[in-house]
C-alpha cells in the first residue's frame, strides 16, 4: 500500500543514500545551471537486470555527477525504463552495484502519465508526501508552474499537459536532489512540449538538480541534457557531453550538433555534419 501510494506519487524516500567515491567516474561536469552543482549524483556498476531467462541491462556501467543532465535514449524494449526503476529503487537488480551519493534531497520520478489521485484536489496532489503544515510549499510549487488559479480544481478538469505540470510540481515541491524523468512529455502535442520543455530547463537551472531524462525526442535531449547516453545490447553505446557555450540558452546550431551525434548513435547511420546545402535538395 505505501509502495502504491510512493509509486502513484513518484516519490521513493526509502531510496538509499550512499557514499560513493566520485573521482571514480571519468567524465567532469559541466552543469549548465548558474548555482553551484548540487543533489544527488548515483553510480551503477556492473548491474544485470532480466526478466523470465532474458536478460535487458547486462552488466551496466554508469556514473551521473551531482547537478549533470543526462539524457538517455536508445530502442524500444533496449531497458530505458529499466534502468530508471533500478536507479529510483523501485526494482532491484539480479547483480551489481548501485549507489547514490550527493548533498541533500530526495529522489523524485516523473512518467509519461501524470498518476494524479482522482479523489484528491490538485493542491493535495501536489503535497502529497509533505510533512503537515507544510501545504503552503505545494501552492509555490504550483505557482512555479503557472496553475496556482487551479489548485482547488479536481484532475479530471484540468487538460493533459496541465495534468502534467501538476506532475512536475508534486516533483518538485520537496526540492529534489534528483529528478528522474520516463518520457515526461511523450503524451503531449506538441506545443504544449515545447512550452513544458522550457519550464523543466528553467526550474532545473535555478534549483540545480540532477536529472536523468529518459526520451525518444533527440531534440528534447539535445536542448535539456549535458550529456547523453544511449542503450544498446544491455549496455552505454554512446556517453557523449552536449559541448555549448551557451549554458542555458544553446544556441540552434549547437543542438543541431548533438541531434546529429545522437541519431548516428541511435540509429547507426550517419548523419551529415556538413552545413546543409541545397545539393542536398
Ligand atoms: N516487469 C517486467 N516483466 C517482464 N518483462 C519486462 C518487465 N519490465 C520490462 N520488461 C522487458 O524488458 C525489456 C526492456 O523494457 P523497458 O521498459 O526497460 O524498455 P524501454 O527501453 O523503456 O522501452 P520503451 O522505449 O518502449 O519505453 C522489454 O523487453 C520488456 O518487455
Ligand atoms: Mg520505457
Amino acid at each position: 500500500m505505501l509502495f502504491r501510494a510512493a509509486w502513484n506519487a513518484g516519490c521513493f524516500p526509502g531510496t538509499t543514500l550512499m557514499p560513493v567515491n566520485t573521482q571514480l567516474q571519468t567524465h567532469a561536469a559541466i552543469p549548465s545551471t548558474s548555482q553551484t552543482p548540487r543533489g544527488i549524483g548515483f553510480s551503477l556498476r556492473g548491474v544485470h537486470k532480466g526478466f523470465d531467462g532474458r536478460e535487458v541491462l547486462k552488466g551496466l556501467n554508469l556514473t551521473v555527477l551531482p547537478g549533470e543532465a543526462v539524457a538517455v535514449v536508445g530502442k524500444s524494449g533496449c531497458g530505458k525504463s529499466t534502468l530508471l526503476r533500478l536507479i529510483a529503487g523501485i526494482d532491484k537488480p539480479d547483480s551489481g552495484e548501485i549507489g547514490l551519493f550527493g548533498t541533500a534531497g530526495g529522489v523524485r520520478v516523473m512518467f509519461q502519465d501524470a498518476r494524479l489521485l482522482p479523489w484528491k484536489t490538485v493542491r493535495d496532489n501536489v503535497a502529497i508526501g509533505l510533512p503537515a503544515g507544510e501545504k503552503r510549499r505545494a501552492d509555490a510549487a504550483l505557482a512555479k508552474v503557472g496553475l496556482l488559479e487551479r489548485a482547488a480544481d479536481w484532475p479530471a478538469v484540468l487538460s493533459g499537459g496541465q495534468k502534467q505540470r501538476v506532475a512536475l510540481a508534486r516533483a518538485l515541491v520537496s526540492s529534489p536532489g534528483l529528478l528522474l524523468l520516463d518520457e515526461p512529455l511523450g503524451a503531449l502535442d506538441a506545443l504544449t512540449r515545447y512550452e513544458m520543455r522550457a519550464l523543466i530547463g528553467e526550474i532545473r537551472a535555478e534549483q540545480g538538480f540532477s536529472m536523468l531524462l529518459v526520451t525518444h525526442d533527440v531534440e528534447e535531449a539535445a536542448i535539456l541534457a549535458d550529456r547523453a547516453i544511449c542503450l544498446a545490447e544491455g549496455a552505454v553505446a554512446l556517453d557523449c557531453r552536449i559541448e555549448t557555450e551557451h549554458p542555458g540558452s544553446r544556441t540552434i546550431e549547437e543542438i543541431a550538433r548533438a541531434e546529429r551525434t545522437i541519431l548516428n548513435a541511435v540509429v547507426g547511420t550517419t548523419f551529415t555534419t556538413e552545413p546543409y546545402d541545397d545539393k542536398h535538395l
